[in-house]
């Protein structure tokens, strides 16, 4: 049984779901703080807090776990900035929790949702797994001191870990049945397409004179589906005695902030207002991902690398989550 703490979020139920169609058996985990119990289709669920010791073991009780994906964490950059409490409970805290349990049951294999964030300002371009990791943000802190623990504990206590690195999560399942909703929604193509859908009056572009081709920032977008292949990669590497590794997941192709809009308005074939608007505080100009080493060691290939493509899958489901 595989255990996916957070699976009834964006992308723990994507991988949920591949799992499932791997012919894993899963068991989700999720508080539903921030996921949905609606994307759980597949797999058993139990609903409950890492925040709890005993609820926790009680699951590791009940199920035999041979290994963890683990998914939860608050992912909001501004916020952890205002409410950094907030993120060392729940992403550090909380996470530690996790790993305490998995040692008393004997559990030693987990693959971990880590970010782009970790490595705060570029320092150069195409970032790969080398690059400085210093955040600029809690949250990005966050995930930097849970992949720093889990070097030490596998030193002392033989865990394995596979850490991906996220660079922009975006897309939706192709075949519909589950996609993104954040409750409130900062990510950008979301917010695009609800404003193509008139929920939104405009989409403001966070800074057009930032040194990039169009003035926008560039970021590296990479499909749901994309880093559930993944994931799978990355567990049956780790079930089959793979050491610990840190992999970046992103298309290493950029696209910026204008060409995102010109997409969705291609694809939606809906014209709206676009708003030039001050710099995001914390954005870098740049941040495109080099993904040789996952791609090299487990042979992953991203199948979404147009952003046309990315866009339809999330238009899509944007429209079915509207009933529109
Ligand atoms: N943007 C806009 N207008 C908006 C929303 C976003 O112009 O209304 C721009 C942002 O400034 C940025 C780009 O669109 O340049 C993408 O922004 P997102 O908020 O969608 O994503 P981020 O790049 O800020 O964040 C992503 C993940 C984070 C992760 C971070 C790593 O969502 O979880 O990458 O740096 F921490």
């Amino acid at each position: 049984m595989i255990l996916v703490v957070g699976g009834a979020g964006y992308i723990g139920s994507q991988v949920n779901k591949q799992l499932n169609k791997d012919g894993f058996d899963t068991v989700v985990f999720d508080s539903l703080v921030t996921g949905h119990k609606w994307a759980v289709k597949w797999g058993e669920f139990v609903k409950g807090d890492l925040a709890n010791l005993d609820e926790i073991r009680a699951l590791f009780n009940k199920y035999k776990i041979e290994a963890v994906v683990d998914f939860a964490a608050f992912i909001e950059v501004g916020e952890s900035v205002r409410d950094p409490q907030k993120y060392y409970y729940n992403n550090l805290v909380n996470t530690l929790n996790l790993l305490k349990v998995m040692g008393e049951f004997k559990i030693g294999k987990i693959i971990f949702s880590s970010t782009a964030a970790t490595y705060g300002k570029p320092l150069y371009d195409q970032i790969e797994e080398g690059h400085p990791q210093w955040p600029i943000n809690p949250y990005g802190w966050t995930k930097l001191m849970i992949e720093r623990v889990f070097t030490d504990y596998d030193v002392a206590y033989g865990l394995k870990h596979v850490a991906l690195r996220y660079f922009n999560a975006c897309g939706a399942d192709i075949s519909g049945e589950i996609g993104e909703d954040h409750n409130p929604e900062s990510h950008l193509i979301p917010i695009i397409l609800d404003v193509a859908l008139g929920k939104r009056k405009e989409i403001k572009i966070f800074g057009t004179n930032y040194k990039t081709r169009d003035g926008t920032c560039i970021r590296d977008y990479v499909h749901v589906e994309d880093l559930a292949s993944a994931h799978i990669l990355a567990l049956k590497y780790i079930l089959g005695g793979g050491k610990s590794k840190q992999y970046n997941l992103g298309n290493g192709i950029g696209f910026s902030v204008r060409e995102v809009i010109r997409a969705v308005k291609k694809i939606t074939k809906k014209e709206f207002v676009v708003v030039e608007g001050e710099r995001r505080m914390g954005d870098p100009a740049v941040l495109v991902a080099l993904s040789k080493r996952i791609k090299k060691e487990l042979g992953w290939e991203p199948k979404y690398t147009k952003i046309e493509d990315i866009v339809e899958s999330a238009w899509r489901w944007h429209r079915k989550k509207y009933k529109t």
